[in-house]
């Protein structure tokens, strides 16, 4: 049965270039969902943008002295390029400063206003005497209550990554002018999150075994502490302001309003294919299934907040599944935006191809545990399993029958055991790489595609063609072209560029990524190859080396 997925990826902000952390956390594994889903023929929808309001957007404008708009019109421009080059084959790719999406987030607070989850409270919040203003999260820094390091944010400590209120800072100090802040009150609005404790821990408790177990996990144990309500205003200029008379002056809470743009893009999308009305059934019908793909910080706001907003709201769908991703880490250390210690997307690609760095994030993924991105091993994997093992098995296959075939698939003669038990082998594949990226297991499913290129390599050896005559060894090329054929088809979800490189080579005129996922199957056809070329470069050490010279100074 065919049904609706949606599919989403974290906003990130547009305070900054994506790294390689970004891609691997989030945006390369909802890549590889979204592409099978399509191709196993469910109506797929893939949708996010830049998140562009709050604090991390105005620090960073204060940082480079210009206006927040022009920070999140140069980071929007940089980051999208970047994903449409790595291949992320979104729907759409928006913003959250667009008039829908401040539109449909306002409206979303007044109907859980109007729906009784949402309350007025005074609180204490540190306020500058000396800038005469309140001071959200991030403009306040002092030393982190829990692992003493000097320079936490008011919401985070990066150095040992808890979340913290800026009330809590030891010695805390106003970003702007180092002075030391007071603390004052001040009325915000809250959401009454406290109100749905029994239904969340309900409704994932029907998410135990579906989940991973981290997510769950996180979930679980956030739930059993208890829910707070939690102020979902703030006082900047930079955001969504609240659509309240006299409240005009305070904003949304970014990543209370950031979520709400899962909703905005699906309209959005709708409104561009000239059907207002479209995302609806995307948000309201029971078939539709929802997956949000993100980095483990971003856990409770997807597992615990968000579905809250969605019940307060009523008659939207809650997550099929979140299922998040642990770190990346780079050569062993921490990526650091604000250090500067990151492997840049947009940089990469000025040196590199996209798929084999989509290759080695996918088989190397941080699925269950952190996992480490290092240039030698890029360099390794790139060398010995994509040019090696897949790339060779192809251009074998190809070039033997260029020479020895004329240069067409040949028919078969009859089929032996081995060359049956093989095709069979290329079924089963088939049918266990689907699955495991359904279950969102995507380093199995790529180890899966290259054991499949490892199995083409060592039966071509087996069958040694070069030393068989013309007619036994045309079912050996047969045989081989089908797993050619069928490793060309299931590379789409992970590596598309050469995917659709591949397809053409065996003389295929038309698109890869428009094939069903179990036509993988069916045999190849009898046709002309096609300018048959190499389908991966070799990496030298010189390309390397820069790179990790470019670290090692950072480090
Ligand atoms: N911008 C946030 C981050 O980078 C993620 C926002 S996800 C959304 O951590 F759901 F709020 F959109
Ligand atoms: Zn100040």
């Amino acid at each position: 049965m065919h049904k609706k997925v949606l599919v989403t990826t974290a906003w990130p902000y547009a305070n900054g270039p994506l790294h390689l952390g970004h891609l691997a956390g989030s945006y390369l594994p909802a890549d590889i969902f979204a592409r099978y889903n399509r191709m196993i023929g469910n109506e797929t929808l893939m949708v996010s943008g830049t998140d562009e309001h709050g604090t991390p957007i105005s620090v960073q404008a204060d940082k480079e002295g210009c206006p927040p708009k022009e920070i999140v019109d140069k980071y929007h421009k940089v980051i999208k390029r970047s994903l449409e080059d790595i291949g992320c084959s979104y729907n759409l790719f928006t913003r959250t400063t667009t008039d829908n999406h401040r539109k449909t987030a306002q409206e979303f607070f007044l109907t859980l206003s109007k729906n009784g989850y949402i309350y007025e409270k005074a609180m204490e919040l540190f306020y500058c005497p000396k800038c005469r203003r309140f001071l959200p999260d991030r403009y306040v820094e002092g030393t982190c209550p829990k692992c003493g390091a000097e320079e936490a944010r008011g919401d985070q400590c990066d150095a040992c990554g808890r979340t913290l209120e800026s009330t809590e800072l030891v010695n805390p100090r106003c970003k702007h002018c180092e002075s030391a802040p007071e603390i004052r009150e001040r009325t915000h609005y809250f959401f009454k999150l406290s109100a749905f404790q029994d239904r969340l821990i309900k409704w994932i408790d029907s998410k135990k075994d579906i989940w991973r177990s981290n997510v769950y996990q996180f979930t679980i144990n956030w739930l059993k502490e208890g829910l707070k309500d939690r102020p979902i205003t703030r006082d900047l200029e930079w955001g969504v302001s609240v659509p309240i008379k006299g409240a005009e002056d305070k904003v949304l809470y970014v990543w209370f309003e950031a979520v709400i743009g899962y909703i905005s893009a699906t309209k959005e999308y709708f409104i561009n294919k000239g059907d207002p009305d479209g995302w609806v059934e995307w948000w309201k019908s029971p078939d539709t299934e929802t997956y949000y793909f993100i980095g483990k910080d971003n856990i409770p706001f997807h597992t615990i907040i968000w579905p809250a907003m969605l019940l307060g709201h009523g008659g939207l769908n809650l997550p099929t599944n979140v299922p998040a991703n642990e770190f990346l880490n780079l050569e062993g250390g921490k990526f650091s935006t604000s250090r500067g210690y990151a492997v840049w997307l947009n940089e990469y690609l000025e040196h590199f191809d996209p798929d084999p760095l989509r290759y080695c994030l996918s088989i190397n993924m941080p699925e269950s545990k952190d996992a480490d991105f290092s240039w030698d091993e890029f360099q390794r994997r790139n060398n010995e399993e994509l040019v090696s093992t897949l790339g060779n098995f192809a251009h074998r296959v190809l070039t033997f029958i260029g020479r020895f075939y004329d240069g067409a698939i040949p028919e078969p003669g009859t089929l032996g055991q081995r060359d049956k038990s093989v095709m069979e082998e290329i079924s089963a594949t088939v049918d266990i790489v689907g699955m495991h990226i359904q279950n969102c297991e995507f380093k199995k499913a790529m180890a899966g595609v290259m054991g499949l290129a490892s199995l083409g390599n060592q039966y071509f050896n087996e069958k040694a063609p070069w030393k068989a005559d013309k007619n036994a060894g045309a079912s050996t090329l047969y045989v081989s072209a089908c797993i050619v054929k069928a490793l060309s088809i299931l590379m789409v979800p992970f590596l598309p560029f050469s995917a659709q490189k591949l397809w053409n080579m065996l003389g295929y005129g038309d698109s890869v990524h428009e094939q069903q996922w179990h036509s993988a199957k069916e045999p190849v056809k009898f046709q002309s190859i096609k300018d048959v070329t190499p389908l991966f470069k070799m990496l030298e050490d010189e390309d390397i080396a820069e790179q990790k010279a470019k670290l090692e100074s950072i480090k």
